[in-house]
This record gives C-alpha cells, structure tokens and sequence, in this order.
C-alpha cells in the first residue's frame, strides 16, 4: 500500500531534506502535502522531480493523511501535532515539545526502534541531533558494556538552527572578509570565525536546554534513569555536521579493539580510525550530505580505569533530524 504524507515544515533546512530522503529511499508516497506558514503559501517545492504546491498550515485539513513529519518548530508542533493525530495520522515530530512525556515514544531508529509502535497519543518524537548521533554510536556500547558516565562537549554546525543561521554565517563570513560589520541577529554574538557556548535557552541549573536534551534523552532512549550525563553544547562556524568529543566510563572495561569491532558491525556507524592526517572523521570530508555516524579517534582515557574517549560526527540535517524521522516512517508502515 500507499500512504499520504504530509511535511510540516516543507520549506525548511529539515523539511526540504525530508522531502529528498523520502524519494531517495523510495518511501511509497501515494500523495505528498507540502505545509509551511502562509508566508511560503502559494509557493513550491520540489519532490521526487515534481513541483508541489506548498499550502498553509493554518487552514489545511488533515483528514486523510497518514503520516505527517513535523519540522516547524516547537510551538506549531504543540498546535497542530495534536490535531493531525486526531485526524488519524500517525505523527513524527521533529521538535522537542513531545519528547519528555511519557507516552510519547522517544525513538532512534538503530536503538530502540521497538518503542515505536507503541505510541498511545499517536505522535513519536524525533531526538535532538547532538543526542541522536551520539547514542547511534553509543547504544551498542551500553547494550554490551554498561554505560556509567558521558562526558560530551558538542561542536554543533549552524544548519541546526535552521535557514536563517546558514545565512547568517554566510553572511557574516563575507561581511568579515570586506571589513564589514558582522551584525549578529540570529545569534547571541558573531558566529563566523568565532564559536558560541551557548545553544537554546540558560536553565536554573547554569546548563542550556540543549546541554540538558542530551540527559534527558540519552536516558529516556536507552531506558536507564542511573547514566550520568555531563554536557556542553557549543556552537561553531560549520555549514553542516555536528562533532562530538566523547568520553565514556563503562561499567565493564571496553578496549579501544572492542570498541571498534562492536563499532563496525553496528547499524549506521562508520568507522574512521587511522593514526594518520585525515584518518578521521570531519563535518566537511565525511558526514556533510551524507547518512552513517562516523567515528574515530578512538582511545583508552588513560585518567579512568574503564574510560573510553571517542570523536562522534554526523549531519545534523540528515541522522540527527530527517533521515531518522523518515526511518520512523518506515517503522509505521512495516506495520500498517
Ligand atoms: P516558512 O518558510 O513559511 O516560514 P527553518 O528551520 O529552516 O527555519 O524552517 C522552518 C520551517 O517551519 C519552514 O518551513 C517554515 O515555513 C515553517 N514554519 C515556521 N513557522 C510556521 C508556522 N507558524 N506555520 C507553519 N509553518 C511554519
């Protein structure tokens, strides 16, 4: 069978990308409903070699739709996800207003993608990128080793904060190189040849709420309340792909070998591990338009008994929100 599918969002970084993973995965689209803000209304997008209409949010009718993929951000997610579940459609939110109830599935499609047929509001949330790539490469480490502790800082690209970031940083780079004022106005301070320790809002705790996402989630995901997380979430001056360094403590000591055999043999991971110039992993020579998490700099954390350092890279637009949400997708079908 077929189903029809709407992408909320479609004119977005994530949306647009939504749109190219869905006929490059060959989803069975019967009917694609391209949504944004009544801005983008009357305007198109491109699916599978097709221009789509892309229709108003606001008045749409979601009666009919099957699967609806929400990239909108949160406060149009909170609105309107409801309402397209009402409608009967399964919902796969991109955003973080659903992710810490607890009957909404909270699924990494390589980690535990069982919980995703059991979603008694019928929506699903997508994790946070920085979260997603990281328990890609994680979770088969927990399964077999037991993770007690995460230390991670993020080297987080812009394309996360959506189109007007990407333009920000190419704006600013070519205001910097003409001796132009930088005039930060999506972020808090210059991004070109700078990086900002600072991603969403500051909590109570002196964390951001994209630090606490990766403590939240990495939890919920891999069901075990008792794992320490230790985030901080910065921003750098990338187009495309988040960076993570990793250091992990484990309950049972896991070797640099083991680690990269159980590596190899995961689902979505790459492993890039030479001792040599460029025999790792970056934003620009491997994750950027491309689908695997990619790891390397693997080594034993000489100050802990049982510590494990990794460097974890992926495109944030594609694992870390698109290409997930679509692999949801196609968890739902398999199961009608
Ligand atoms: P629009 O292009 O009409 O503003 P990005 O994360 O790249 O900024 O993209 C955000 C996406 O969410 C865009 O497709 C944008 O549509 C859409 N969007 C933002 N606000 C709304 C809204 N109130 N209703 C529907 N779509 C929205």
């Amino acid at each position: 069978r077929s189903f029809t599918v709407a992408v909320v969002g479609a004119t977005g970084a994530v949306g647009e990308t939504m749109l190219n993973i869905l006929a490059e995965r060959a989803f069975p689209v019967g009917k694609l409903i391209a949504l944004a803000s009544a801005r983008s209304a009357g305007g198109t997008v491109e699916f599978a070699g097709e221009k789509i209409d892309v229709q108003d949010l606001a008045t749409f009718d979601p009666a009919g739709v099957d699967i609806a993929l929400f990239s909108a951000g949160g406060s149009v997610s909170k609105e309107y996800a409801p309402k397209f579940a009402a409608a009967g459609a399964v919902v796969i939110d991109n955003s973080s207003a659903f992710r810490y109830d607890d009957d909404v599935p909270l699924v990494v499609s390589e980690v535990n993608p069982e919980q995703a047929q059991n979603r008694p509001r019928g929506i699903i949330a997508n994790p946070n990128c920085s979260t997603m790539q990281m328990l890609v490469a994680l979770g088969p480490i927990h399964r077999e080793y037991g993770i007690e502790r995460i230390n991670v800082a993020t080297y987080q690209s812009v394309s996360g904060g959506g189109r007007s970031a990407l333009e920000e940083l190419g704006r600013q780079t070519g205001a910097l190189l003409n001796f132009q004022d930088p005039d930060p106005q999506r972020f808090p301070v210059q991004i070109a040849f700078n990086l900002i320790p600072h991603i969403d809002d500051f909590l109570d705790n002196g964390f951001t709420k994209e630090e606490m996402k990766l403590v939240w989630e990495t939890r919920k995901i891999l069901g075990d309340d008792s794992i320490q997380v230790n985030p901080t979430a910065v921003r750098v001056p990338v187009f495309y792909g988040h960076s993570e360094a990793v250091a992990i403590e484990t309950r049972k000591k896991i070797t640099p070998e083991q680690a990269r055999a159980l590596l190899e043999s995961s689902p979505g991971v790459e492993v890039v591990d030479e001792r040599v110039p460029g025999g790792y992993p970056t934003p620009v020579t491997h994750a950027s338009g491309n689908d695997a998490v990619y790891v390397g700099r693997i080594r034993e954390d000489f100050s802990h008994p049982r510590g494990l350092n990794l460097w974890i890279v992926s495109d944030n637009i594609r694992k870390g929100a698109a290409l997930n949400a679509v692999q949801l997708a196609e968890l739902v079908a398999k199961n009608g």
